[in-house]
């Protein structure tokens, strides 16, 4: 009514005024003389309320609270018989903006709202005048920021696609007395949806519901609107899925150092460290989700057991490596057997007519012709302590191999061992990595 009274003001401060505005004096006078702004237009028969939404910009959203934030315009079309009249009688004017305070508007409310300040539509338009036309169609526009829940889920973050429900209807009014029905989505404008750093519109779907909810018999209607959301994955994947296999790059080249160099057991915990650095940004982007492993977190996790494992298996090697105390001689014949054909195949040979520590060093050898190891075994070769085959055999029941040499017996099984880890550790990293991206592709 705040319109009225400053015209009235106006009028009686400048005592005058022009046809137009006498016209709209009077057209309102006759409008609003029996009108109630609280009933309902059709009273005795539905009224048929037409709804669009249309969103404009994806302002955020909420992984961990599974919620979005959106800013959109609604538009309202509807009947009110109340609010007809003749042009021609009223100076020909057709159209009128009415404070949404002095008319009738429905009580829209999202039902899956999560801002604790609006719950009604209505609060929104407060600003915002109603459009009246003069065969009782109004137009109710208005741009509002809506939150509301939308189940995230990350399973296949980051190349998620998420389905983003959103329902209107009205809170008080049953199916018979306000019908809500969605505007022709053709009608109802392209999607303005300005691009989102991160994500991409991919659909945008309106359908009616008619629902019947427990308390009450009469069936309830609303309208529902499927957003659905692409994630653009390249910041994830440069950020995160890159340096993520980098590392595990860097943790698998670390088996091509020499065992007796004193940083793999500090490179494979450094990976490891750096790792967990990761895996906190990530633990903090993502949202909690217990129903099912997402891909990202089998990526991680596998990748953090695998550094994992490297840091134990070095140790391993590390033992076997430096295992140079001069009674222990190795394993006896069969599992030596086993071990040197192992060997063989890795590239690490040992003397062909040896089973153990104590043979390798009682026995004659001979240069060998493996150029990997050549190293090795001319420095057997030149152990003289090494060479004690003209030893009788009561002397050699007695001889006890010289410390030097049984070091360099352990340095060889701790290179096939290492060899058999890094191998293991490669096979299973694509394995585990094919598996995981399979996933994506299904
Ligand atoms: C609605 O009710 C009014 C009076 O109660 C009546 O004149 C009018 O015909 C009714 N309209 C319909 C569509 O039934
Ligand atoms: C609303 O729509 C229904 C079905 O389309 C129709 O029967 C009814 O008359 C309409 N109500 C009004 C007020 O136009
Ligand atoms: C209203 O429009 C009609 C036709 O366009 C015109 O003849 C008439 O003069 C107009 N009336 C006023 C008050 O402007």
């Amino acid at each position: 009514m705040n319109f009225r009274l400053v015209f009235v003001v106006t009028v009686l401060t400048y005592g005058q005024c022009s046809n137009g505005e006498q016209w709209d004096r009077d057209l309102q006078k006759a409008l609003f003389k029996d009108y109630v702004a609280s009933t309902r237009p059709h009273l005795n028969t539905t009224t048929n309320l037409t709804m669009g939404m249309t969103v404009r910009n994806l302002l955020h959203v909420h992984e961990r609270s599974r919620a979005i934030k959106l800013k959109v315009w609604f538009r309202f079309f509807w009947n009110d018989e109340r609010l007809r009249w003749d042009p021609k009688d009223y100076g020909n004017i057709s159209i009128l903006h009415f404070p949404t305070a002095d008319l009738w508007t429905p009580d829209i409310v999202l039902y899956n709202n999560v801002n604790e300040d609006y719950t009604s539509l209505q609060d929104y338009s407060r600003e915002v005048p109603v459009i009246v036309y003069n065969n009782g169609d109004i137009r109710w526009y208005f741009p509002g920021v809506i939150e509301t829940n939308c189940p995230i889920d990350i399973t296949m973050f980051p190349f998620d696609t998420q389905h983003c429900i959103v329902y209107f209807g009205s809170w008080t009014h049953t199916g018979k007395e306000i019908d809500t029905y969605p505007q022709d989505p053709k009608q109802d404008g392209e999607n303005f949806a300005e691009p989102s750093g991160e994500w991409i519109f991919e659909n945008y779907e309106a359908k009616r519901n008619a629902v019947k909810y427990v308390c009450c018999h009469e069936l309830y209607v609303d309208v529902e609107y499927t957003l659905t959301l692409r994630r653009k994955p390249l910041f994830y994947i440069t950020t995160l899925i890159l340096p993520c296999l980098f590392l595990h790059i860097l943790s698998t080249l670390g088996f091509l150092m020499p065992i007796e160099s004193g940083s793999r057991a500090p490179l494979a915990i450094m990976v490891l460290l750096s790792m967990t650095v990761l895996q906190i940004t990530v633990s903090s982007t993502i949202s909690i989700q217990s129903d099912n492993v997402p891909l990202i977190t089998q990526f991680i996790g596998f990748i953090l057991l695998m550094m994992t494992l490297n840091v134990m298996l070095t140790i391993f090697s590390l033992n076997v490596h430096f295992n140079n105390h001069p009674r222990k001689t190795g394993p006896e014949s069969k599992r030596f057997k086993v071990l040197k054909n192992i060997g063989r195949a890795l590239g690490v040979s040992f003397e062909d007519n040896v089973s153990s520590a104590r043979s390798v060093c009682n026995s004659e050898t001979r240069p060998s012709a493996n150029g990997f190891d050549q190293l090795h075994i001319e420095s057997f070769d030149s152990d003289n302590a090494c060479n004690v085959s003209k030893l009788t055999k009561l002397e050699l029941r007695a001889f006890r191999p010289s410390a030097d040499c049984v070091k360099k017996f352990w340095m060889k099984v701790a290179m096939v061992t290492d060899r058999i880890f890094a191998l293991i550790f490669f096979v299973s990293s694509i394995v585990a990595f094919s598996l995981i991206f399979s996933q994506l592709l299904r």
